[in-house]
Order: C-alpha cells, then sequence, then structure tokens
C-alpha cells in the first residue's frame, strides 16, 4: 500500500501540527478545512514552527520548501481525490467524524487509508459509514505533534494487516515511535493504561483521603512525573473534554457496549464525572484557560503551580501506583496491547520516568495486591470491581 500523499482534515491544533510533521518528511500535503480563517491561521503556525526549528539546526531543508509542500483547501472531495491516505483531525464529536469518513470514502480513491486521530471514540464505529472498513485506523498524535515522539495505531475490528502495517511505516518516515492498541475499546492503550492512575487522584480526593496538592506532590516528588495528575489537567483542560468525552462514550455504548467491556471502570468514570469533573465543567473551573480549575491562573495566564516536596508525605505512592497497575494490567490481560508498549507509552507520551510496569521491580508486588484488596473492601458496588486485582498482577512473578 502506497503512502505518498497525504491530506490531512481539519487545520486546528492538532491537523496543522500533522500536516507539518508530514511535510517535514518530504512528503506532498493537502490540508483540508471548512474555514479559511482556520487555514491562514495554521500556515502561519506552520511557519512560525518551522522557524524555530531551523533556528534550533532541527530542521532538513529550508521552512519555505517545507511550506511548499502543503496546500490548502476548503474543498474536501477535490483535497483527497488523489491522496494514498487520510488523517482526519476534525472536532472530537462522532456524529461529524462519520459525517467526514463518510463524504472522504465517496471521493478518495479506492485503495487509499483512512485515519482517524480521534482520542478517544471508537473506530470501528467511525468506520461503520465507509465501504472500506479494513483501511480504517486509528492514528492517534500526541499532542503537540511536532515534539511528541509517540504515535498510537488502533486496530478497529475490520482494519487489515495490510492497513495496520502501512500506517506504521508511514509513521517511521515521519520519524515517531509507535505502539499498538490491538483493540478498539475506550482509551485504547495509552491513555486506558493510564486511567487507573488518574480516576484514583481523583477518587482520593473526592473521598477526602487527600488534598490536590498532596496527591499531585505524591506523584511529582515521589514517583517522579514531570507534573502532578490535577496540575496536568488544568494544563490540558481536561475537565472539559473528559466529561464531554463521557457523553461521546454513552453515545457509542448503546450500540456497541463492548467498547468498554470493564464495568469497573466505567463506574469509576462515570462517579469521577458526577462528583469532579462535570461539576467543575458546570463552574467554569476549566484550567488554565478559564483562569481557574484545580489551582489558579490569574487572567488565565499559565503559573506553574507551587506543589511542594513536604506534601509528599501524606499520599504512599502505591495507593496511586496499585490501581494504574491495575488498569495497565487490564489491558495486557485483554489483548489490548503488550507490556512493552503500556511502558512506552507512558515515558513517551506522558513522560513517566519509567514505565508503569517498572515500578513493580520497586515496590512489592505483594504490597501492590494488599493495596488494591484494601480499596476493594471499601468499596460499594460495581467500584468494587475497579480495584479487583486483574488476574496479570495476581500471578505476577518477580
Ligand atoms: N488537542 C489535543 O491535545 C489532542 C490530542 C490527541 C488527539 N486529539 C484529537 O484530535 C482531533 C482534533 O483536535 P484539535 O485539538 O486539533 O481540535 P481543534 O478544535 O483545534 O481543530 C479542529 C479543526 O477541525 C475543523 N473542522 C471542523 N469541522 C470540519 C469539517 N466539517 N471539515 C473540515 N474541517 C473541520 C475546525 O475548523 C478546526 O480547525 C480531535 O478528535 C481530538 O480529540 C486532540
Amino acid at each position: 500500500m502506497s503512502t505518498d500523499n497525504v491530506a490531512v482534515i481539519g487545520g486546528g491544533l492538532m491537523g496543522h501540527g500533522i500536516a507539518q510533521v508530514a511535510a517535514m518528511s518530504g512528503q506532498e500535503v493537502t490540508l483540508i478545512d471548512v474555514s479559511e480563517a482556520a487555514l491562514t491561521k495554521a500556515r502561519q503556525k506552520m511557519a512560525d514552527s518551522l522557524g524555530r526549528l531551523a533556528e534550533k539546526g532541527r530542521l532538513q531543508g529550508r521552512p519555505e520548501d517545507v511550506l511548499g509542500r502543503i496546500s490548502t483547501t476548503t474543498n474536501l472531495a477535490d483535497g483527497v481525490h488523489n491522496v494514498d491516505c487520510v488523517i482526519e483531525a476534525v472536532f472530537e464529536d462522532i456524529n461529524l467524524k462519520q459525517l467526514i469518513l463518510g463524504e472522504v470514502d465517496a471521493h478518495a480513491p479506492g485503495h487509499a487509508i483512512l485515519a482517524t486521530n480521534t482520542s478517544g471514540l471508537s473506530i470501528t464505529v467511525i468506520a461503520e459509514v465507509t465501504r472500506r472498513q479494513e483501511n480504517v485506523i486509528g492514528m492517534h498524535w500526541m499532542n503537540p505533534p511536532q515534539l511528541m515522539r509517540l504515535v498510537e495505531l488502533v486496530r478497529g475490528k475490520h482494519t487489515s494487516d495490510e492497513t495496520l502495517q502501512a500506517t506504521l511505516g508511514l509513521c517511521h518516515k515521519y520519524g515517531k515511535e509507535t505502539v499498538i492498541a490491538e483493540r478498539d475499546v475506550w482509551f485504547f492503550l495509552a491513555a486506558r493504561a493510564r486511567m487507573g492512575w488518574t480516576l484514583e487522584c481523583a477518587l482520593m480526593y473526592l473521598r477526602g483521603e487527600a488534598g490536590v496538592r498532596e496527591i499531585d506532590a505524591a506523584g511529582k516528588h515521589k514517583v517522579g512525573l514531570p507534573m502532578g495528575e490535577f496540575e496536568l489537567a488544568d494544563f490540558l483542560g481536561a475537565v472539559d473534554i473528559r466529561t464531554d468525552g463521557l457523553k461521546s462514550a454513552e453515545q457509542i455504548l448503546k450500540g456497541h457496549p463492548d467498547f468498554e467491556p470493564w464495568p469497573g471502570l466505567l463506574e469509576a468514570y462515570r462517579q469521577v464525572v458526577a462528583g469532579l469533573w462535570g461539576p467543575m465543567k458546570e463552574k467554569g473551573l476549566s484550567g488554565i484557560k478559564t483562569g481557574k480549575g484545580f489551582y489558579d491562573y490569574p487572567g488565565g495566564k499559565y503559573i506553574k503551580p507551587e506543589i511542594p516536596r513536604e506534601l509528599a508525605e501524606k499520599v504512599h505512592p502505591l495507593q496511586l501506583l496499585a490501581p494504574g497497575l491495575n488498569s495497565a494490567a487490564w489491558c495486557v490481560s485483554n489483548g489490548v496491547g503488550s507490556i512493552a508498549d503500556i511502558n512506552k507509552a507512558l515515558r513517551l507520551a506522558y513522560g513517566w520516568p519509567k514505565g508503569i510496569f517498572e515500578f513493580l521491580g520497586e515496590y512489592d508486588i505483594k504490597d501492590v495486591l494488599a493495596t488494591l484488596k484494601a480499596k476493594e473492601a471499601k468499596s460499594t458496588g460495581l467500584l468494587r470491581e475497579f480495584y479487583r486485582p486483574d488476574p496479570l498482577l495476581v500471578n505476577w512473578k518477580t
């Protein structure tokens, strides 16, 4: 399968970065958006970014040559008619993504690969509207695409081996490392493996076991993460994304219950949206962009929150790592991905100092299991399943 000519649909935050990476690799790229203004802004951002890379000596060739390989259009049919691969990066909305893929399917050559940069919607459901479900694949880039080294590829139910291999080749041409989510489940591999950690930070806070700064201090100073979980959420505007993400997931789950096969994770997520992320979104506490989230950002300007080392004593790292290991283990036990890919994803996508399974060299598996069992015993209903130790951990041999 050839992947020489590429079209990127959606020239926003992610799309302009993806188009730039493709052009930097020598490809001819068409960037498509409904909005002329978005395309003008995208061109400016690409020129700025290429200029910065050139100044640092990190660009092969001249910025104007790279930009010269990128054409822009608001006409989707024209933009995709002779390409080998389309990378869709429009808003995270299942109806919009289906609409776009349907249109692309009607106008792109029969052999073209249709990749979607969705961060959490079902690849299988997005592919359903096309007549080439075997050519549809998840291509989950990290933000910003120009700088982040990892791309996660996601197999939909009908994605063919050829499509996966060709897209892997494309990522390597772009100089990216890859991990593969072999199953199309909610959050795929990278974010799902880490979801136990994310949710437990919120659940501990909701249960009143520790404060925001204490939980973040443990993450930063004891585990060595670049940012605490709440600090990161503010940075990304995650309370909005995650609250909206649950709405999309609930819509998909109505027709495709296997998109979330772990009732414990769904229950934990629902509880956190109901108790924390949803109300924060309602009150406009969305992080840096609204001036206040878990921390304060007067005037909407980024100030690194103060998270002193002294606060790190309240939360033992295993309180957070054990549920994190449990969600990572679930992914391995249920065929979503490998231990090696999970470790790689946490390092490259989230800046963890080491992969989550590597912490099993630092902490005793018996203590991990005891932590999970204690949390399970204290919980009720479906939340117990979130903490029930995964068989991979139960049978872990050090
Ligand atoms: N922002 C992130 O950190 C991040 C990371 C990974 C993946 N993603 C995913 O990437 C996708 C894009 O996110 P973003 O942050 O770049 O969004 P964005 O809002 O910055 O950009 C979306 C672009 O899509 C365009 N668009 C909307 N409807 C269109 C249509 N019908 N045809 C063509 N273009 C259209 C908009 O004009 C806009 O320029 C989403 O699926 C998101 O979940 C985002």
